[in-house]
């Protein structure tokens, strides 16, 4: 059986139907099983809040696979890359390691331990735990998805017309279909051959925020005023934020580092192996999206 945790996400609606197809027996982890509600056909379900050892002990009874692909970086409250990625992961992998199981691990092209958003560095402290573990393991680390940023920006632009950037908007960043990913991801679960290896993979594209809105704008057939949240706002917000409202001071500092530092990625190296795995652009995401 293949345990997902995160399964209920961007990333894991798109993976639990795909192992479920391939005959594979799946779980879905999640908080509140009413989320899981669309998947309990392709598989059973399983509540567990990853920060909590007990939860995750008993929904991984009897996995011989473990797939993480959760992430704590928009909170709210105590939800955080410490308690989910760092605590919620070091759980499951100690939870897989005494069910005999394996564990595929989702992780950040760029996780390392100086990075300056807080989400790379707990990426970067779960890959470290699971290297430690002794468990068969493999790592697939993705570049920025394709439908969360389209939903984040496509949001805005329903619901008032407009379309916020963070930052100038011209620095490139790659963007990877989540359909992609998850298709790497099922393959890394069930290709023992694959185990003890970083898989890494982005997009075709290196885009800027400026191009992503321009290009949202094309696809919902809609013009939106584009509206540039400054950087010395973002640095006011990752500031004061910060004790109040954790998550918005997280969420600013990230945004601050996305218009700043190199984001960009080729990976065409990456892809080689791979030949079989879909290379989705951002016209045909967002097409697939909006439909
Ligand atoms: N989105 C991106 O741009 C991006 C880029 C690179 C890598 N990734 C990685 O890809 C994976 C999937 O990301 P995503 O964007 O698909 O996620 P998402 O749509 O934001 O969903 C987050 C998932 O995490 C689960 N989760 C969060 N806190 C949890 C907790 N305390 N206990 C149990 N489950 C918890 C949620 O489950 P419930 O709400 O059902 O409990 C949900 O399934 C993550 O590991 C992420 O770091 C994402």
């Amino acid at each position: 059986m293949i345990a997902v945790a995160g399964g209920t996400g961007t990333l894991g609606t798109r993976l639990v139907p795909c192992l479920a197809g391939q005959g594979h027996a799946v779980r879905v982890l999640t908080r509140d099983p009413a989320r899981a509600a669309h998947l309990a056909g392709p598989g059973e379900v399983a509540r567990a809040d990853v920060p909590d050892a007990r939860d995750v002990a008993k929904a991984l009874d009897g996995a011989g696979t473990v797939i993480s692909a959760v992430h704590g970086f928009g909170g709210p409250g105590g939800v955080s890359p410490a308690s989910v990625d760092r605590a919620g992961n070091a759980n499951l992998i100690g939870a897989a390691a005494r069910a005999g199981a394996s564990f595929v691990l989702v992780s950040v092209v760029g996780a390392a331990p100086a990075h300056p958003i807080e989400l790379f560095r707990a990426k970067h402290a779960a890959e470290q735990t699971l290297r430690a573990s002794g468990i068969p393991w493999t790592i697939v680390r993705a570049t920025a998805f394709m439908e969360t940023w389209a939903t984040i920006m496509g949001g805005a632009l329903q619901a008032s017309g407009k379309i916020l950037v963070f930052g100038r908007g011209d620095n490139p960043v790659n963007f990877v279909s989540a359909t992609d990913v998850a298709a790497l991801v099922e393959l890394a679960a069930t290709d023992p051959g694959l185990r003890g290896q970083v898989l890494q993979l982005g997009g075709p594209d290196n885009l800027t925020f400026n191009q992503v809105a321009a290009l949202l704008q094309e696809a919902a057939g809609r013009t939106g005023k584009v509206r540039h949240v400054p950087r010395p706002v973002l640095q006011a917000i990752a500031t004061l934020a910060r004790a109040i409202k954790p998550a918005l001071g997280r969420q600013a500092r990230a945004a601050l580092a996305m218009d700043t530092i190199d984001m960009t990625f080729d990976s065409t190296a990456a892809r080689r192996p791979f030949p079989g795995l879909p290379n989705t652009d951002m016209p045909s995401a967002l097409k697939e999206l909006l439909a």
